[in-house]
C-alpha cells in the first residue's frame, strides 16, 4: 500500500496543455477510478504514477518521497491490451515477471530461489484461475485469460500500486463481470493502493472508492492545446449517505456524470 501526493502538477508536450495544475492526495489502500472523455489525459496520468513520465511542473510523491526516475517494482500496471510474452506459458510469463522483480541485475534466479518463485507464480496463476491454462501459451487463451494473465504478471513483483489502464475494455460484459469479481478480492486482500482508469461509469462505481473526472472546463476553440483537463468531480464513495460532490466546478453541466462523459468510449 502507498499514499500518492500530486501537487501543482502540469503536463504539456510543445504547446499543448494536457494537465493542468492537478492536486490530489491519493490514500494508501485506495481503489481510485479514473473516468474522463478521450484524449484528456488519463494514460498520461497513469504514466506519470509509473514514472516513465515527468511532469512539466509539479510534482509526484509516493509515500512522501519523490517518484524514483524509472519504473520499479513497487508499481505493476495492466493495459487494455496487455503485450504478454507470446513464446512464453502462462506459467513461463508470470514466472519471468516474478524474477524481473526479484532479480533485476540478472533477471534470472537459480536453487532454491528459483524453486520459491515457481511455487509463488503457481499459487499467483491459482489465485486469477488459470492452472488449468498453465502450460498454454497465450494463443491459446481467450481475451479474459489473457488479462488475467497480465493481472498475475503484474501482481508477480508485489507492487504497492497497481496501475489498470483500460484492464477490461476489450472484454465482452460477461467476462467484463468476471474480472471484477477477481479484482476487488484480490485488491481487498493484497492491501495495494489501485488506480483504474475507465470508459465504464457503472465499473468505475461499482469497483472505486473514490471515483474522479478528469476533463477540460475552459476550451479555446483557435487553440485546442491551450488549456489541459482538471479534475472536475471527486467522489469519495466510502462515505455514508448520498454521494457528495466534493471537487465539481462545473455547475453549468448539470448532473454530475454528462453524457459526454459517458458517450466518451
Ligand atoms: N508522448 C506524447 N507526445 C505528445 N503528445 C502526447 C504524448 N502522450 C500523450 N499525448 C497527448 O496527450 C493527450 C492525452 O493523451 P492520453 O493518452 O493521456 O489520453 P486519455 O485520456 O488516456 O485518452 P483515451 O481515453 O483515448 O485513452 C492527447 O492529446 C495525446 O495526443
Ligand atoms: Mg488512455
Amino acid at each position: 500500500m502507498s499514499a500518492i501526493t500530486v501537487e501543482n502538477v502540469w503536463v504539456e508536450y510543445g504547446d499543448q496543455i494536457v494537465l493542468e495544475n492537478l492536486n490530489l492526495e491519493v490514500a494508501s489502500g485506495a481503489f481510485l477510478a479514473i473516468v474522463g472523455p478521450s484524449g484528456c489525459g488519463k494514460s498520461t496520468f497513469l504514466r506519470m504514477v509509473l514514472g516513465q513520465e515527468r511532469p512539466t511542473r509539479g510534482r509526484m510523491l509516493i509515500d512522501g518521497e519523490p517518484l524514483p526516475d524509472e519504473p520499479g517494482p513497487d508499481r505493476g500496471v495492466v493495459f487494455q491490451r496487455y503485450s504478454v510474452f507470446p513464446h512464453l506459458t502462462v506459467l513461463g510469463n508470470v514466472l519471468l515477471a516474478y524474477e524481473l522483480g526479484r532479480s533485476r541485475v540478472f533477471g534470472r534466479l537459480f536453487g532454491a530461489a528459483r524453486r520459491e518463485a515457481r511455487d509463488k507464480a503457481e499459487a499467483l496463476i491459482a489465485r486469477v484461475g488459470l492452472s488449468a491454462h498453465r502450460d498454454k501459451h497465450p494463443s491459446a487463451l481467450s481475451g479474459g485469460m489473457q488479462q488475467r494473465l497480465a493481472i498475475a504478471q503484474a501482481l508477480a513483483k508485489n507492487p504497492k500500486v497497481l496501475l489498470l489502464d483500460e484492464p477490461f475494455g476489450a472484454l465482452d460484459p460477461g467476462t467484463r463481470a468476471q474480472m471484477h469479481a477477481l479484482i476487488k478480492p484480490l485488491w481487498a486482500k493484497l492491501g495495494m493502493t489501485v488506480v483504474m482508469v475507465t470508459h465504464d461509469l457503472k465499473e468505475a462505481f461499482s469497483l472505486g472508492t473514490r471515483v474522479i473526472a478528469f476533463d477540460k472546463v475552459r476550451h479555446d476553440p483557435q487553440a485546442p492545446g491551450r488549456y489541459g483537463a482538471r479534475v472536475t468531480y471527486d467522489l469519495d464513495l466510502t462515505r455514508e449517505g448520498p454521494v457528495p460532490v466534493l471537487g465539481a466546478v462545473k455547475p453549468d453541466i448539470g448532473a454530475p456524470w454528462s453524457v459526454r462523459v459517458v458517450a466518451a468510449g
